[in-house]
């Protein structure tokens, strides 16, 4: 297992392939679907295939990823959080998704707080960005709490249709 934060309550740690169970309810929970988007995973197997080519690839390729968010009471997954290199993006990004019932207890913000600090700290990174759908107002809140400033609206590919704004932290 290879940590990378801890927090009071949370542990963040790479993702692994042994997580695909967790990933595969993750990511077709409807404000996932409705916010980030349909990845096609549906079986356990799309799930592993998920995992190695995305999290644990950008492991391999930039050295940090979205990362596993570990409950320490119940020592179970409950969210992704971490720091995603696009191709469509210059900068950096902060991403996160929580299951539902791990939301609204403040677990969001404490993995993220902690994100950021590994992200000036030890990545040394001036300027993190991230990306959020126009009525996605929880992650809004959220990103606003950490510091974050809206700076523009965008129309990243392939999606160019829908509207994308981006928030920016650090300069
Ligand atoms: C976006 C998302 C991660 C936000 O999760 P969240 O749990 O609402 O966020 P936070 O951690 O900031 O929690 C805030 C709430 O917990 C409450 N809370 C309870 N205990 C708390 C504590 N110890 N510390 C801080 N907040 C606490 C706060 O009062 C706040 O509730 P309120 O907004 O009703 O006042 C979540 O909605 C999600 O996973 N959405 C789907 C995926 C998604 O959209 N991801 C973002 C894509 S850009």
């Amino acid at each position: 297992m290879t940590i990378i934060v801890e927090t009071p309550r949370l542990i963040l740690r790479r993702l692994e392939e042994r997580d695909a169970a967790f990933v595969l309810t993750l990511v077709n929970d409807a404000d996932w679907l409705k916010f980030i988007g349909d990845k096609g995973v549906r079986t356990l197997d799309d799930a592993r295939a998920y995992l190695r080519n995305g999290p644990i690839a950008m492991y391999a390729r930039h050295g940090h990823g979205l990362y596993c968010v570990d409950s320490k009471a119940g020592g179970e997954a409950i969210g992704m959080c971490g720091l995603i290199k696009r191709d469509t993006l210059a900068d950096i990004d902060l991403g996160f998704a929580f299951l539902p019932q791990a939301r609204g207890g403040g677990y969001a913000y404490e993995a993220a707080s902690a994100t950021m600090t590994y992200a000036r700290e030890t990545l040394d990174l001036r300027r993190v960005v991230a990306i959020v759908s126009p009525g996605n107002a929880r992650s809004i809140g959220l990103l606003e709490k950490l510091g974050f400033r809206f700076e523009k609206s965008l129309r990243l590919p392939p999606k160019e249709d829908l509207e994308t704004l981006l928030y920016a932290a650090g300069d």
